[in-house]
């Protein structure tokens, strides 16, 4: 980093001083000419949602499981908190039994404009429906909610780091009230020079502002994820452009995402661990896919000869399976269950004890 401590307004030019990273996220993604806002999400980058059928098969399969627990209400909400381009949820519809499907309402949570051509049955806004039962679901949101980034100085003090539009970093104020109270709690930074750490409390709060839309239900985000016992030393701040890593500069030319700490969301949203709210629970994706019956096992070589078309198709399955479980890839993520005035779906509730129960 270079010296600097400013949080400028733009230059006749119209470029910024340096600013903190929140800030310049917010407009780099989420502005008039921001990223998100301006590209077609999917062009740029390929979620779970996008390597196989059997991600929202899953998702369909967890629904109906929460809408068991839930009793089959008449209208079973399925949110999915930004939702990209509505992938998800016109997957988890095709994989639904009809009977089902007559009683879901399928709403997507989304800054960019509805896509054309998207399922009229779809609701789409940029805030969610509150008060409904069923099932939200966030697949790589969060890691997208901007947040401040802090680094230790020469002295070990952690200070803001303050970013250019063309991503230059310079150290700003020290840290200090409710992100400095975040950072000793969730992720205390030693007094060693240039350590990193992104102050989550952002995505604390917008967290549980989307679990609390549900009246019953569950909520479960899905990212790249760390828990306080093993959180990074140097930051995972990044960008991605074109389906490749890049450097984040700020300049809405690139997505900018870092890894998110789960269990500080997970603790916002049932109180702090106030009395009679239900923990979350952090599973990997490849545990959760598993108990969701994605498998990954290919099939017998006999099929082959019996019904080529049939082998060829599991094969195929077996593939995708195998790449959203991959323990070096996306089965790592991490999925948040975060149920709300209801027990958790099987295996992790009623009957089932599965997953870790985060502490903090
Ligand atoms: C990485 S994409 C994931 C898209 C999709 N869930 C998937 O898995 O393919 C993150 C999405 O979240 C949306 N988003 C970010 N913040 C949001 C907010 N506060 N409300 C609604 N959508 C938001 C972005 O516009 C973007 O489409």
């Amino acid at each position: 980093m270079t010296g600097g401590t400013a949080d400028g307004p733009a230059d006749g030019a119209g470029r910024r001083g340096p600013r903190r990273w929140r800030r310049a996220a917010e407009e780099a993604l989420y502005g008039p000419e921001g990223f998100f806002v301006r590209q077609a999400p999917a062009a740029h980058f390929r979620t779970s949602v996008h390597v196989s059928p059997l991600f929202a098969e899953a998702v369909a399969e967890l629904l109906l499981r929460v809408d068991a627990v839930l009793g089959r209400p008449d209208e079973l909400a399925l949110i999915d908190y930004g939702a990209g381009r509505g992938e998800l949820l016109s997957g988890v519809l095709a994989a639904l039994p009809d009977a089902v499907a007559a009683r879901v309402r399928p709403h997507a949570v989304e800054i960019a404009r509805r896509p054309a051509g998207l399922d009229p049955a779809i609701g789409w806004s940029d805030t969610p429906p509150r008060g409904v039962a069923g099932l939200l679901f966030a697949n790589e949101w969060l890691d997208n909610v901007p947040v401040d980034v802090a680094e230790t100085d020469g002295d070990g003090v952690p200070r803001y780091v303050l970013v250019d539009d063309d991503g230059t970093e310079h150290p700003g104020e020290p840290v200090t009230g409710a992100d400095a109270d975040w950072l000793a709690r969730w992720w205390p930074l030693p007094p060693e020079p240039g350590l990193r750490a992104e102050i989550g409390r952002p995505r604390d709060t917008a967290w549980a502002d989307a679990v609390a839309c549900l009246d019953r239900g569950l909520a479960v985000a899905v990212d790249y994820a760390h828990t306080r016992a093993a959180r990074p030393p140097f930051g995972t701040l990044t960008g991605y452009r074109d389906g490749r890593e890049v450097r984040p500069v700020p300049d809405g030319e690139r997505d900018l995402t870092s890894h998110v700490a789960l269990d500080a969301c997970a603790a916002a949203a049932s109180g702090d661990g106030r009395p009679g709210v239900p923990a979350g629970v952090l599973v990997s994706q490849r545990e959760a896919l598993r108990a969701l019956g994605v498998g990954g096992a290919r099939p017998p070589l006999s099929l082959a000869a019996e019904d080529p078309v049939a082998y060829l198709r599991r094969l195929g399955d077996a593939g995708e399976a195998a790449e959203l479980t991959d323990p070096g890839g996306l089965g790592s993520f991490t999925w948040l269950l975060q149920p709300r005035r209801a027990p958790l779906p099987p295996p992790w509730g009623v009957g089932g004890t599965a997953g870790d129960r985060p502490s903090g």
